[in-house]
């Protein structure tokens, strides 16, 4: 696919966990296990393509709501995953942890921390993994920031505008989303990147949990946003 028809910042809501677990029978622990096996192949997948930019949600905001042994289970598979992080570094990915993180283990945050110290100047994909993530919560952050810095004369309210409201963002520096993808059949943002994806095309695949999700429904995603027409309120 020519490169000025792929999508800059890609978005995707790995949801179908459970389903994919519940119709073979396994836990729902089990179904976090595959997906996060999925999400390695797919960042692997961006990378290969020359994508620039993937953010993947992996626990909302509203997530807290699970019962505490599938949250644990969710925080132990983040936790194996940084452990795992300093073997992959020959991928060149840029990895950034977006959300609310105070509310992980020490060793969690330390472990996030070196990770993006790591690939900080990493050439390749930039990668954004939405943990403790809710776009509400995120422009709650960002407007309290951006109130501190005016008390404290470093913006004035005059020069306030999009560009400068989103570099509060989590997503400072990045371009917007261009393309939303949602496994699992449900139609729904759920409170990711709303902001970010006022102008995105959206692509939801009915037929595909997010355990069983490959690079071949990656290219009929892009095929698909690659078809779109997008205006931007143009003509
Ligand atoms: C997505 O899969 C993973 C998280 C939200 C952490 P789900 O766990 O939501 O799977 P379903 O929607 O119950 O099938
Ligand atoms: C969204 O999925 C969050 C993640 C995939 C991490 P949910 O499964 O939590 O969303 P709802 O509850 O179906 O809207
Ligand atoms: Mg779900």
């Amino acid at each position: 696919m020519e490169q000025n028809l792929l999508p800059k910042h890609i978005g995707i809501i790995m949801d179908g966990n459970g389903r994919w677990a519940k119709l073979k029978g396994l836990s729902r622990t089990a179904g976090h296990k595959m997906g996060a096996k999925t999400f390695r192949k797919i960042v692997q997948y961006c990378n290969k393509l020359g994508i620039g930019y993937l953010t993947v949600y992996a626990f909302s905001t509203e997530n807290w709501k699970r019962p505490q042994e599938e949250i644990r289970a969710i925080i132990e598979l983040l936790r194996e995953y940084l452990i795992d992080a300093p073997n992959h570094v020959d991928e060149n990915v840029q990895t950034k942890f977006i959300g609310n993180l105070s509310c992980f283990d020490d060793d969690i945050q330390q472990m996030i921390a070196d990770c993006e110290k790591t690939s900080e100047h990493f050439s390749g994909l930039h990668l954004n993994i939405a943990i403790n993530y809710g776009g509400r919560d995120e422009i709650i952050q960002a407007v309290k920031s951006l109130y501190q810095d005016i008390q404290n004369h470093q913006v004035r309210y005059e020069d306030i505008d999009e560009k400068l409201f989103s570099d509060y963002l989590y997503t400072k520096n990045q371009p917007d989303i261009d393309l939303i993808i949602r496994p699992s059949g449900e139609y729904r943002l759920s409170n990711f990147l709303i902001w970010q994806s006022a102008y995105a095309e959206y692509v939801f695949m009915n037929n595909i949990l997010w355990p069983d999700f490959n690079e071949k429904c990656l290219d009929r995603a892009l095929e698909e946003y690659a078809k779109r027409n997008r205006r931007f309120g143009g003509i």
